[in-house]
């Protein structure tokens, strides 16, 4: 069993940009970057040694594996339109957190899940190292050199089926993009007053690094924790020009409320 060692990369998107240019930095050779769009397939090419295609018909066979990092909706439709260029033998994998390795099963018998827990943002270089790769096929070769192609960009492999992946991505939907939704609602009620959004940054890491210690539930401060009624009062009375922020407000202090 060896680590793959000539990937071709579905998709030059948030994720296909960093993973493509890390694998790349790990030694890989990435034969193909595909994008329709051709500026973002050969800004990634470039960067990766790669050549360039924007129509899947580019694609050739002989790759050790195919790393689909589209659109969840794409996967499917995507593999599909593969199928025909490629062999029954290749190895084809997705990046997503949230759909079933099984969508490739159709198409590809060696298929499985090579999911990065991290969010990824073109603007952004991200510290590879930490993050969790969290990988699967029920074919136990390519999931060993997936465990072995994990390793060669992280310190952190997890062997992940379908349905821990699953409910691992509901948790992370909370922990990151409602927390990230809940950060642009603070800055926008501060830009409403021309206060500057660095205000709270402390207090956003404060809230990050005292979970590495102690459990979320333990931590809870604020009115909704203490009950103090006057307080919600007088917060729901400001968010009333923003109803959606008063909806999310209402919601949260009600789920609080209701674990204390
Ligand atoms: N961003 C994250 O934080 C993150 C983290 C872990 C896993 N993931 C997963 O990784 C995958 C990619 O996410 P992303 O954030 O990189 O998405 P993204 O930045 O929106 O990029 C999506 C990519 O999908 C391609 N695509 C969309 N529809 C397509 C179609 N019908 N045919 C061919 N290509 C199509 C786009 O191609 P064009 O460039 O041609 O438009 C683009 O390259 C998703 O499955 C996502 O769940 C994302």
């Amino acid at each position: 069993m060896a680590t793959p060692q000539n990937i071709t990369l579905i998709g030059a998107g948030n994720v296909g940009y960093h993973l493509g240019r890390r694998l790349h930095a790990a030694g890989m050779e990435i034969v193909q970057v595909f994008s329709r769009d051709a500026e973002k397939a050969r800004e990634l090419a470039e960067a990766t040694g790669a050549e360039a295609a924007t129509g899947l018909e580019q694609i050739q066979p002989g790759a050790s594996l195919y790393i689909l990092a589209i659109a969840d909706d794409a996967i499917a439709p995507v593999a599909q339109q593969l199928q025909p260029k490629l062999t029954v033998e290749s190895a084809v994998v997705h990046t997503s957190g949230a759909t079933p390795s099984t969508v490739l099963a159709p198409y590809f018998p060696k298929y499985g899940i090579f999911y990065p827990l991290q969010t990824f943002s073109r603007e952004r270089e991200p510290d590879f190292s930490t993050i969790p790769i969290c990988i699967y096929s029920p074919k136990q070769e390519l999931e060993g050199q997936l465990a072995m192609l994990g390793r060669q960009v992280s310190q952190s492999v997890h062997r992940i089926d379908d349905e821990q992946r699953a409910v691992l991505h509901v948790a992370a939907v909370f922990v990151n993009n409602f927390s990230n939704h809940l950060f642009h609602i603070g800055q926008e009620i501060l830009n409403e007053e021309q206060l500057p959004f660095e205000l709270l940054l402390p207090l956003i890491r404060e809230t990050v690094d005292k979970v590495e210690r102690h459990p979320p539930k333990a931590m809870q401060t604020g009115p909704a924790r203490r009950g103090d009624q006057e307080t919600i009062i007088r917060h729901l009375a400001y968010l009333k020009k923003s109803p959606n922020f008063e909806k999310v407000y209402k919601v949260l202090t009600k789920s609080i409320g209701e674990i204390y």
